[in-house]
């Protein structure tokens, strides 16, 4: 059961409403699509010490994992702004380890702002396989 990009991208406009961004006021909202066909979401969340936030995208990506989703084909990346918001390197770096070279879909609260592959985002990565 596929997902569709609309319904991607809605899920991580929806998300993002749940942002914890009271320090910097940037509600982001991710939705990653598994294999089998489900999403799951993730906001930004972030806290007084402010080096502690987590991104949108490694909520999404936690969450997953710890309810035993490991296979992933997209993931969908909503701020509000004009300018796309891509993924910081931190969180290229737990995609990547967990979901390879996903698809990444850029957007804003009303439109599509590109999509991406993560290699491209993400060239020569360090991985498992380096061990
Ligand atoms: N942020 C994300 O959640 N995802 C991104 O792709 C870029 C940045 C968050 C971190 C922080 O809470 C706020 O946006 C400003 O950097």
């Amino acid at each position: 059961m596929a997902v569709s990009t609309n319904e991607l991208l809605a899920a991580a406009r929806a998300v993002r409403e749940n942002a914890a961004a009271a320090f910097s006021h940037f509600k982001v909202g991710a939705a990653l699509e598994t294999t089998d066909g489900r999403i799951i979401t993730g906001c930004n969340v972030e806290n007084a010490t402010y080096g502690l936030t987590v991104c949108a995208e490694r909520v999404a990506v936690f969450k997953a994992i710890s309810e035993g989703y490991r296979q992933f084909s997209r993931v969908a990346v909503v701020a509000d702004t004009q300018e796309p918001t891509p993924p910081c390197g931190a969180c290229r770096q737990i995609l990547w380890e967990f979901g390879g070279d996903l698809e990444i879909e850029l957007a804003n609260l009303t439109e599509r702002k590109g999509t991406h592959r993560l290699k491209d985002l993400l060239p020569l990565p360090f991985d498992a396989r380096l061990l």
